[in-house]
């Protein structure tokens, strides 16, 4: 956890720049999400991915990015976050977390979804809806007096409270002019802690949920992070504004 974050204050005209990079990247997924199918390898999905945002006008984010190389990240089963796509192709009963950036009018939006194919076991199942319930208790808190400790807390109560575990490798961030910026935002940890959240902050929130044990480890790939265990992960992100009247989904 950074010590003293240097957490950056949007304007209005900022917020509204990255609310309109938000709305393009929500629409790339949506589109994304129903071109998908049972037999198609991860380097397919991306390809769609990388045309549909290039037709919305904007820029990847992660592509080159600390030398990244493709358009999302793209993470099966196992895989927590950061998986590269390639040859791996999607069967049925696969949960598969797709992360995915835009840069808009010089603004960042970040955003990832975990998707079912076919017949998911009823564990499988439940992982994804706790990990997308527990994105919303979080961002539920990001509001101005309440502390940084308060959005981490309401996740990791609530994805204990249903017997799965949080990952605590990686972290959310701050977003705005750069995909990562102060502060750092774990997914668990106590309430009422941390800085004070302002109105004109935003924040990419990102609970990572593991079925069994929290540790991960990355593949000898650099980038890939896996559940310790080799059970299943889900992961689900929101690019959200901090505003006087509460907390905006940018990417929604
Ligand atoms: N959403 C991811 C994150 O915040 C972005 C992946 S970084 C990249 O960590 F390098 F893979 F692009
Ligand atoms: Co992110």
């Amino acid at each position: 956890m950074t010590q003293n974050p240097d957490i950056r204050i949007k304007t209005h005209d900022e917020q509204m720049l990255m609310w309109e990079a938000g709305k393009l990247l929500s629409r790339v997924v949506a589109d994304l999400k129903s071109s998908l199918k049972i037999g198609m390898t991860t380097a397919e999905v991306d390809a769609i991915a990388e045309s549909l945002i290039a037709s919305s006008g904007a820029l990847p984010a992660f592509k080159g990015y600390r030398g990244y190389p493709a358009t999302i990240c793209i993470s099966v089963n196992e895989e927590v976050i950061h998986g590269i796509p390639g040859p791996r192709v999607i069967r049925d009963g696969d949960i598969v977390g797709i992360d995915i950036g835009l840069i808009h009018k010089e603004f960042y939006s970040d955003m990832a979804v975990t998707v079912g194919f076919g017949s998911l076991t009823g564990a499988r199942q439940r992982l994804i809806d706790v990990t997308r319930q527990a994105l919303l208790k979080g961002i539920a808190e990001a509001r101005p007096g309440n502390r940084l400790g308060d959005i981490s807390h309401a996740i990791q109560e609530y994805v204990e409270s249903k017997g799965f575990s949080v990952v605590r490798d990686f972290v959310g961030h701050g977003i705005g002019r750069e995909l990562h910026e102060d502060p750092e935002i774990p997914n668990y940890g106590p309430a009422r802690k941390g800085p004070l959240l302002q109105s004109g902050m935003v924040f990419a929130i990102e609970p990572m949920v593991n079925m069994g044990v929290e540790h991960t480890k990355v593949l000898p790939d650099g980038w890939t992070a896996v559940t310790m265990d080799g059970k299943p992960s889900a992961h689900f992100e929101h690019t959200v504004a901090i505003t006087e009247s509460g907390p905006v989904i940018l990417t929604e």
